[in-house]
């Protein structure tokens, strides 16, 4: 039986010292930053508990727990069969799209990319000393004619977020098929970065790049707990590979890069890929009750608001363009309604009039953030 989880008062959660409770004064409510605000998973807690009562704070071994305990999830949650020598440890998302990136990039190259995009993806390429390609989505999705015509140009990769953040969209099997037969054809590394892939909502089904037939010899997956288990500050997530040929690129990374992983962060992962699925279970039935709810607070209290819910993720994308355009409508949500969003243009040129809304918060929250909206009047309006 899958139930709804609930959500500390607002005075709890405001003692909580990460960036989305420590970036904007106490008057702000922030569904900015993807942190969520549920307690932890049980396991997780208790894994995390008993660590530190052992004092368990060093550096993270090189164990083959990780990657047995993700592919049992991978397994169970997709039908997806990960070797679990081929996950590899690494500090975060960022640095194994960057590690990967190292290695296979050389000066001058260029790397694709489709916006809108979770905006560190215009800071890894150049990270990696490769230029960027954009390649927007359209309505959406993937332009694929677009992207044949960007490999035909023989990009060194294309990193794909999958499912995508900001918009929210589950590719689909043969959308990602496509893509894999194009990477094949010209050549062209993809990086699936699959960090909410265990976010994907009722009505979606999510597709692991590499399950995709051909896909081994041309992709890397980069996955993590962080996302759905709010882990993000403990610093773990794993490349994987499926094939010899990208099991060399994880191969040649200087031993460094998996030692820099942070210890209570695979402690944590274990427990949420092992144990975590019944907690997954509820965060997911909560999440989609929370899209419901914003589904029904924006008709009828922000109808001049333009969006198509999210297939996964607890990020909404809101073309806000009514209240102003290019990085506006945020900026006059903090100032004037005391709520703090992402401005779209972060994600790229076209998140003119954007914003990025987190609801993975109470539904009272929710209602709050809504209503303090609703008083912020439109361009038209003011
Ligand atoms: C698509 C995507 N990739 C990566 C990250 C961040 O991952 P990490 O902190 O592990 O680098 C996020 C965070 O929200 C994300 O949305």
């Amino acid at each position: 039986m899958t139930a709804e989880l609930t959500v500390a008062p607002l005075a709890e959660l405001r003692l909580r010292t990460s960036v989305k409770w420590r970036n904007y004064p106490e008057d702000v409510l922030p569904l900015f930053v993807a942190e969520m605000d549920y307690d932890l998973a049980p396991p997780v807690a208790t894994a995390l508990h008993a660590a530190i009562s052992r004092s368990d704070t060093g550096y993270a071994p090189a164990s083959a727990e990780l990657g047995k305990a993700y592919a049992g999830f991978a397994s169970r949650r997709w039908g997806w069969e990960v070797d679990p020598a081929q996950v590899t440890s690494v500090t975060d998302v960022g640095v194994g799209v960057i590690e990967v990136l190292r290695q296979r990039v050389r000066l001058g190259d260029v790397v694709a990319i489709s916006p809108p995009v979770y905006p560190p993806f215009f800071d890894w390429a150049p990270e990696a000393s490769a230029r960027l390609l954009s390649v927007p989505l359209v309505a959406g999705r993937l332009d694929l004619p677009a992207i044949e015509r960007a490999f035909a140009t023989h990009p060194a990769a294309y990193v794909l977020s999958n499912p995508h953040n900001p918009v929210g969209r589950v590719h689909t099997f043969d959308e990602l098929g496509a893509l894999v037969r194009l990477a094949r054809l010209y050549g062209v590394l993809l990086i699936s970065d699959e960090i909410h892939a265990p976010l994907v909502l009722p009505g979606a089904v999510f597709t692991p790049l590499l399950s995709v037939p051909g896909a081994a010899e041309v992709a890397v997956a980069v996955v993590s707990a962080s996302k759905a288990f709010n882990l993000a500050g403990l610093k773990c997530a794993a490349i994987v590979t499926a094939s010899d040929r990208t099991a060399a690129l994880v191969a040649r990374m200087p031993a460094e890069v998996h030692e820099r992983t942070g210890h209570l962060g695979v402690v944590a992962s274990i427990a949420a890929f092992s144990s975590g699925d019944s907690w997954l279970d509820d965060l997911i039935f909560s999440l989609a009750a929370r899209r419901d709810q914003l589904a029904d607070l924006l008709a009828t209290r922000l109808p001049a608001v333009r969006w198509t819910p999210p297939e996964a993720t607890y990020l909404s994308w809101l073309d806000c363009s009514a209240w102003g355009g290019d990085g506006v409508p945020a900026a006059r949500f903090l100032a004037e309604g005391r709520v703090a969003v992402e401005p779209g243009t972060r994600f790229g040129a076209a998140g003119a009039g954007f914003v990025r809304l987190n609801f993975a918060t109470s539904p009272e929250i929710l209602d709050e953030a809504v209503s303090r909206l609703a008083g912020v009047p439109t361009v038209e309006a003011g």
